[in-house]
């Protein structure tokens, strides 16, 4: 478990008591009762969501160093013992040697160590044999201290319950520690001693709670001499740093030690209370390692009434604690939506994340993202919440520190004079823990954020699904990165919305922010629009990344548990992904997953020559598509013929219309080929087609074969309704597609075997194009159909020159492979093989046979 905390003990040293840091030996006085008086601290008196502990409260209370710091918690026990957790001290299932550890007795916070405070080494660490990790229980130990701790009014042994003690579903105790006050926020100094006060949960209550899937599908499995406690809800809990230490209850006047601080799933989260290893199951276990010491810790028994009036388990039922946050009447009717309104300037919109906090756009308020200065005015900005009869006034602006300079950080938080209280409205939106994943093909929305404008036609605007992790990362030029796994922060969320082109341009102006909805609970996903001038999908800044810093400030925020785990059928991926080759406009040869948006072939266009037929059509660049020259221009026409270019038609393409564009085609660019007509042409559009997931230019495969590729034909089934089908296709090597086709091929042509019954799945009058994928997973042209061929292809390869003169953003792809051409000579081919028998497959059949005998 992680060791935030540092209590170093040279700090302690600083302010010595006298007598307090010397391993002295306690020399037992003839007054010494027999029994070990336990549990009682002297009569005087995070953990998160606890508070400061008076001094002498928790007189048991040790803390554990190791290398001059606060690692974990315990408790004493007897005089020479100290019970804590095995977890802190094992460290990939070896015990770490008891010389580097030291207990400290007596102390209560930073500002000085308590009268009695005095530190003893560890003379030997106790572990059960069976232990091997917290999720496996028996997460115990025992430290025998070099010398017996000198027993005082702030240090004194707790309780030790009987095997057969119960501690009652319901019962209120408390924990104690100095560990982490949140997930990720150490306890501030001075470091006083924190305690919470938790219920114990009953077996089949905690059972209840953590058999619930939570973020990435996990569930867990309580063991027996395990012990939950704390709340369904959450916000109260103990975290990293407390482990080892107590959780005591008060009984007949004595408190017992029911459990020790173990592990939990993050901290304070709701639905999952924290785990604490059971003390009365260890009784026979701690007499054993404690036998024959003098004095021993107490076990008193349990007073016989408190015993007899345990509810059975059954009693207990399982109440699950719904989110508090993120619940709207319908989309749009947000009850978080908060207006501040500073003087002299529009209203900045942001959201309301708790009682008493508004998160907006540090931009909003310029001048005081850096200074550090109190706003004089602070006074006269108000801010307005849904629901509330009055505006609400300002007591804080808490900026982030990297606002002024960082788009991804532009936010600021706003502490309101007084919380308001939650209803239906205003209520908090939920935000993100840094590890949520939110699932491509949520449900979004945008919703205003910052100085808004207005939109034009608004109503379409705001809904939105989410686009997968692994395009979005890479659209924005990644080239070879590695894409963040579910469970790691993104850099960007891709939501993809419709959005109206306003005078030609695309609309960029307003900033939004991103929610997302899982079962039915709204979160802030993300903020405002990258600069991504007209590039879509648009992305956005996840929050999820500011989650620690939003609780640091304010102290509870509503952040929750991923509520949504459908993985679908492949499951999480945990692969990682690198991004492929791109171009300066995105990445070249992506595809969004098909799942999301239909069978889209993002590149495949149409391209209606003179209203009289259609050919297939390869967006290659932003502004060119590539097309086969016969389907282009008939021969013998001498006319350049008028052509119009649709993207992101793909046939039943669920996509919504304005995902659609189409162009003219303004220019026709053939290669020079001397004699015979070039097979390829490139058509130059009027105008540029900005990606988006229906129109993304695909990679150039620059020559030889591509090896370990899988590779299609990708065509129409037929080229009236133009559903896009892919063929599956192995590419011949040269060398049995010269056999194959003796002497009729032109140079640079490929040929092709259908997979079985692939054959006749394209029609071929419209040219179709042969691609790849690569095993990086990017797309790859490799050819366009030959006239009337189906198996015939001419090659991209031979025309790279061509192509990367005539269209600067064209991306080929790095060699790869062997060549087409074969070196000259030889009669590789056995004599009337090829075309022997009519069928190409059965023809290559036998070739293949021949050419292997011949060896
Ligand atoms: N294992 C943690 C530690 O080493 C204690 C975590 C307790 N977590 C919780 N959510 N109750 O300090």
């Amino acid at each position: 478990m992680s060791q935030h905390l540092l209590l170093p003990l040279a700090i302690l040293a600083i302010s010595p008591i006298p007598g307090a840091f010397q391993d002295s030996a306690l020399s037992p006085t003839k007054e010494e009762p027999e029994d070990l008086d336990c549990g009682r601290p002297e009569p005087s008196a995070r953990i998160m969501g606890g508070s400061d502990s008076q001094p002498g409260t928790w007189p048991w209370q040790v803390s554990l160093h190791q290398g001059g710091g606060h690692i974990c918690g315990g408790s004493l026990i007897a005089p020479s013992w100290v019970l804590s957790a095995a977890h802190c001290f094992v460290t990939n299932g070896t015990l770490e040697p008891a010389a580097e550890w030291s207990v400290v007795l007596g102390v209560h916070s930073y500002d000085g160590p308590l009268d009695g405070a005095h530190v003893r080494s560890v003379a030997a660490i106790l572990v059960p044999d069976n232990y091997s990790g917290v999720e496996s229980g028996a997460d115990v130990a025992l430290l025998r201290l070099a010398s017996p701790a000198r027993l005082g009014p702030t240090v004194r042994p707790v309780c030790l319950p009987r095997a057969s003690h119960r501690f009652a579903h319901g019962t209120a105790c408390w924990a104690t520690g100095w560990g982490d006050v949140q997930e990720a926020d150490p306890l501030p100094l001075p470091w006083v001693l924190q305690e919470v006060e938790l219920r114990v949960l009953g077996e089949a209550a905690c059972q209840c709670l953590y058999s619930r899937p939570g973020p990435f599908n996990l569930t867990f499995q309580l063991l027996p001499g395990m012990l939950c406690a704390g709340y369904p809800e959450g916000r109260k809990d103990t975290c990293q740093g407390d482990s080892g230490g107590p959780l005591v209850c008060k009984e007949g006047g004595r408190w017992f030690q029911a459990g020790i601080t173990s592990f939990g799933f993050g901290c304070g989260r709701r639905n999952r209370p924290g785990v604490f290893t059971a003390v009365a199951p260890y009784e026979a276990w701690i007499r054993e390692q404690v036998l024959g010491s003098e004095p021993g810790p107490a076990f008193p028994t349990q007073s016989p009434e408190l015993q007899s009036g345990l509810p059975e388990p059954t009693d207990e039922n399982c109440t699950i604690a719904l989110p508090e946050c993120g619940k709207a009447p319908r989309p749009g009717a947000w009850p978080w939506e908060a207006q501040v309104m500073v003087p002299g300037s529009r209203p900045c919109y942001g959201a309301l994340v708790s009682e008493s906090w508004v998160l907006a756009p540090a931009s909003c308020f310029p001048g005081r993202i850096s200074s550090d200065l109190p706003p004089r005015d602070l006074d006269h900005w108000r801010v307005m919440l849904p629901s509330r009869p009055r505006a609400e006034r300002v007591a804080r602006l808490v900026p982030h520190e990297n606002a002024s300079w960082d788009d991804a950080s532009n936010l600021a938080l706003l502490q309101l004079r007084a919380p308001v209280n939650l209803s239906v409205a205003p209520r908090p939106v939920c935000l993100p823990h840094p590890e949520h994943y939110f699932l491509p093909g949520s449900r979004c929305r945008l919703a205003r954020w910052g100085h808004t404008e207005p939109v034009p036609g608004a109503g379409s605007l705001l809904e939105a699904e989410l686009l997968g992790a692994w395009w979005c990362h890479c659209l924005y030029g990644r080239q070879g990165e590695s894409v963040p796994p579910p469970g790691e922060p993104p850099l960007a969320l891709c939501p993809a919305y419709q959005e109206e082109e306003v005078a030609g341009r695309c609309w960029n102006y307003s900033h939004w922010s991103l929610l997302c909805r899982e079962e039915g609970t709204w979160f802030l996903a993300g903020i405002r629009d990258l600069p991504s001038d007209c590039l879509r999908p648009r992305a956005f800044y996840p929050l999820q990344t500011h989650g620690p810093w939003i609780s640091h400030v304010t102290r509870g925020a509503y952040l929750e548990d991923q509520l949504s785990w459908d993985w679908g059928p492949e499951g999480e991926e945990t692969e990682t992904q690198t991004c492929p080759p791109h171009t300066e406009h995105g990445a070249c040869g992506l595809r969004p997953e098909p799942a999301l948006t239909g069978g889209l072939w993002p590149w495949l266009a149409e391209v209606h020559v003179a209203g009289e037929r259609v050919c297939t059509g390869i967006l290659v660049a932003p502004g060119w598509v590539l097309a086969a020259t016969h389907c282009i221009l008939r021969l013998g026409s001498t006319t350049v013929p008028y052509i119009e270019v649709y993207l992101g038609r793909a046939g039943a393409s669920p996509l919504p219309q304005s995902h659609q564009v189409s162009r003219l085609v303004i220019s026709i660019r053939l290669p020079r080929h001397l004699g015979l007509r070039p097979p390829l042409a490139l058509l130059e559009l009027s105008s540029r087609v900005e990606p988006s997931p229906s129109a993304l230019p695909i990679c150039l495969h620059p020559g030889g074969t591509p090896l370990g590729a899988s590779c299609w034909v990708l065509g129409w089934k037929d080229p009236q309704d133009r559903v896009p089908v892919a063929a599956a296709v192995s590419i011949l090597t040269p060398r049995l597609c010269h056999c194959l086709y003796q002497g009729i091929l032109p140079p640079g042509t490929l040929c092709v075997l259908y997979a079985e019954g692939q054959e006749d799945r394209c029609e071929v009058t419209s040219a179709p194009p042969l691609l790849c994928q690569t095993e990086e997973g990017s797309w790859v042209l490799v050819g366009m159909a030959i006239r009337g061929s189906r198996d015939l292809f001419a090659a991209i390869g031979p025309e790279e020159t061509w192509i990367s003169q005539t269209v600067g953003e064209a991306h080929f792809l790095l060699p790869s492979g062997f060549p087409h051409w074969l070196p000259e000579g030889g009669d590789l081919c056995p004599p009337d093989m090829a075309r022997a028998s009519g069928s190409p497959r059965a023809a290559l059949f036998l070739l293949l046979l021949t050419l292997l005998i011949q060896g």
